[in-house]
């Protein structure tokens, strides 16, 4: 057998205890498939006395984690501490300037700094891997990357945050609203203290960036995302939603337009019968289409101790066999710039819920409203009557163009009959 491959990991939370402990519980596996064992030399975290379930006592401890870069006999560096910056940045750069293979879990870092590290990287002849930070366990980058490197990608989709599916799960399920749902997620451990990153979907846009980087060969485009959380979605719209046949979903979505690249990342309507509907609770699941192969679907657990370590893992395995490719699947400098396509062009069907008083002619106004802006509608959903009170009304339009919905529901929302502020969730036609 070949002589092991040597690493070290930075940060021993939730993935990097993971991490260490698979490397244990699977030694003798990994290097029969890996063909050379893979072993920790050096580690470094914050508090050197905390347990991390794993034996550390043959690794080296550095307390500054940018020490691990240094050292000569080190193959691959291992970054697991996050953030787009700071610590988590300068290791990785130190690494990759030093000639060693970097495997990271860290999205925010990937989706901030991806191109320019990829390029670092090929500089220095070596690997720069992240499975594990697009949809933690499932293995969505090397599926994209090179089980599916023979075809045209045309769309990949998925829901990419377990935190904002397991409330909208939730919702729908126990019939509660929105903040009663989040305060139970965050003590249940599903939700952090401060939740923005999950529910506003800033981690969702980290992902759907860098999964639409490999899908279409394009640089990263972070700033191309066009991001909305779930923050307004009620139990209301849930319930119309069942009753018109549709899940409410956080959807992230690439596709390849004739005005460039759309990635967006919103709630989204989706047929029930469709695969992504399916996936529910903290679970997260992706979609991706390729002219050769049709609709490829991947279903798993996209966070947690385990999944996370699965995917960190199967990087190593790969760089210890000597398995290498560029970053996101094509040299740095063929990664091709592409015009992002704005939001205000994405053409789509849309539901709207709109709180009014229940009067006459109040119809008539949102239709021509909606009239006036080319809007065609497709169904209108009131449940009995109630003269003279606040009732909702929901509308399905056909496909129509985002700026004249917008447009639409400016001249709606100044009606004097429309009380609330109208809500929009784009349907997706999956
Ligand atoms: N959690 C998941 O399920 C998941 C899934 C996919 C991707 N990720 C990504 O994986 C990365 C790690 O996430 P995590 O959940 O494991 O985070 P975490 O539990 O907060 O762990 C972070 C680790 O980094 C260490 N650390 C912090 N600052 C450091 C510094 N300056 N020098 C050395 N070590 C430092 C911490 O040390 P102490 O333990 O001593 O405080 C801790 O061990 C992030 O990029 C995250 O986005 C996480």
């Amino acid at each position: 057998m070949k002589s092991p491959l040597k690493i070290a990991v930075a940060g021993l939370g939730t993935v990097g205890a993971g991490t260490l402990q698979l490397l244990e519980r699977h030694a003798e596996r990994l290097a029969v498939r890996a063909g050379r064992p893979i072993v920790v030399t050096a580690v470094s975290a914050r508090n050197r006395q905390a347990d991390r379930g794993a034996d550390l006592s043959s690794m080296r401890w550095c307390a500054d984690a940018l020490e691990l870069a240094a050292i000569p006999d080190v193959d691959v560096v291992v970054e697991l501490i996050g953030g787009s910056d700071g610590v988590a940045r300068q290791l990785v750069e130190a690494a990759l300037a030093a000639g060693k293979h970097v495997v990271t879990a860290n999205k925010a870092l990937m989706a901030h700094h991806g191109t320019a590290l990829a390029q670092e990287a090929e500089k220095h002849g070596v690997a720069l891997t992240f499975e594990a930070a697009v949809a933690g366990g499932i293995p969505i980058i090397k599926t994209l990357r090179e089980g599916l490197a023979a075809n045209r990608i045309s769309r990949v989709y998925g829901i990419l945050n377990g935190t904002t599916n397991y409330i909208l799960t939730t919702m729908r399920e126990s019939g509660r609203e929105f903040a009663e749902v989040l305060a139970e997620a965050q003590k249940l451990g599903y939700a952090e203290a401060d939740p923005s990153f999950d529910i506003d979907g800033v981690d969702a846009s980290h992902k759907l960036a860098i999964l639409a980087s490999v899908a279409f060969g394009r640089p990263v485009d972070l700033a191309g995302v066009y991001t909305e959380g779930i923050r307004h979605v009620s139990r209301l719209d849930i319930d119309f939603a069942e009753e018109l046949g549709y899940r409410i979903k956080l959807l992230g979505i690439a596709r390849l337009t004739e005005n460039g690249l759309e990635q967006r990342v919103h709630p989204c309507m989706v047929k029930r019968a469709t695969p992504i509907a399916a996936v529910e609770g903290v679970f997260n699941g992706i979609v991706a289409e390729g002219d050769f192969v049709g609709r490829v679907v991947l279903e798993g657990r996209g966070a947690g101790a385990h999944p996370t370590a699965s995917a960190v893992v199967a990087d190593l395995v790969d760089i210890a066999a000597g398995h290498h490719v560029p970053t996101f699947g094509v040299p740095a400098a063929s990664l091709e710039k592409l015009p992002g396509a704005p939001m205000e062009s994405h053409r789509g069907a849309y539901y709207i819920r709109l709180m009014v008083l229940d009067q006459p002619g109040v119809i008539a106004d949102i239709a021509a409203a909606l009239r006036d802006q080319q809007v065609s509608m497709e169904s209108m959903i009131q449940h009995g009557r109630a003269p003279g009170e606040a009732v909702p009304i929901v509308l399905t339009t056909h496909d129509t163009v985002e700026a004249a919905m917008r447009r639409a529901l400016e001249a709606i929302a100044k009606l004097g009959t429309v009380l609330e502020p109208p809500r929009m969730i784009r349907i997706e036609d999956f």
